[in-house]
């Protein structure tokens, strides 16, 4: 079995809707969630689906090698970043080249950078009048959001669209194309 670790930091519907996608797959499965932040909602979705879950704090992630080794002892073949909200440590990303990938729900380079995530995301693309948006699935490398880029979709905005409307169609696309660009990557690369 080929193995895929979830990095989370909030609600976790990707995260859910990733795990949902692998638990019928003969080849391919979700070892463990692997979250920052205590109170997040994606813990509840990993008890109910039964996957396990590990937390760590900023400590473990960056100031000692505690999430480097737990990563490293799992073997994974990709690491998925999933709403995940800080940057990765150069020791992470060295150890695991072409190995972890984010999704970022806005058309990159627009809208990326520290402090763009989520629902800000969508505020900024609301108030700027974009006439479309999307997702990127990317390379994670020691900057936000400007590792290569794996693939865009897009979709579009009218007059009518709220920044709720702008983050429900966002969604939907992660749901559509995240956990298919992840089969794919880990598939061809054997
Ligand atoms: C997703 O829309 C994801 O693209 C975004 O956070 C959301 C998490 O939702 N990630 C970023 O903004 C990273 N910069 P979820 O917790 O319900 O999956």
């Amino acid at each position: 079995m080929k193995e895929i670790v979830l990095l989370a930091s909030g609600s976790g519907s990707n995260v859910e809707n990733i795990i949902k996608y692998f638990e019928v797959h003969p080849t391919i499965r979700v070892s463990c969630v692997l979250t920052n932040n205590a109170n997040a909602k994606v813990i509840e979705r990993c008890k109910r689906l039964q996957v396990p879950l590990f937390y760590f704090n900023r400590s473990a992630f960056s100031k000692s090698a505690t999430v480097l080794k737990l990563l490293e002892s799992l073997c994974p073949s990709l690491i998925v970043l999933a709403g995940f909200l800080w940057k990765i440590p150069e020791d992470i990303v060295l150890s695991f080249p072409n190995q972890i990938i984010n999704i970022h729900p806005a058309l990159l380079p627009k809208y990326g950078g520290k402090g763009m995530y989520g629902a800000k995301v969508h505020q900024a693309v609301y108030d700027n009048r974009e006439k479309e948006t999307g997702i990127t699935i990317h390379y994670v490398n020691e900057e936000y959001d400007e590792g290569a880029i794996i693939s865009q979709e897009k979709t579009v905005l009218n007059k009518k669209d709220t920044p709720e409307t702008i983050a429900q169609k966002v969604h939907k696309l992660e749901y559509e194309h995240y956990p298919v660009v992840i089969e794919k990557l880990i598939l061809e690369n054997g």
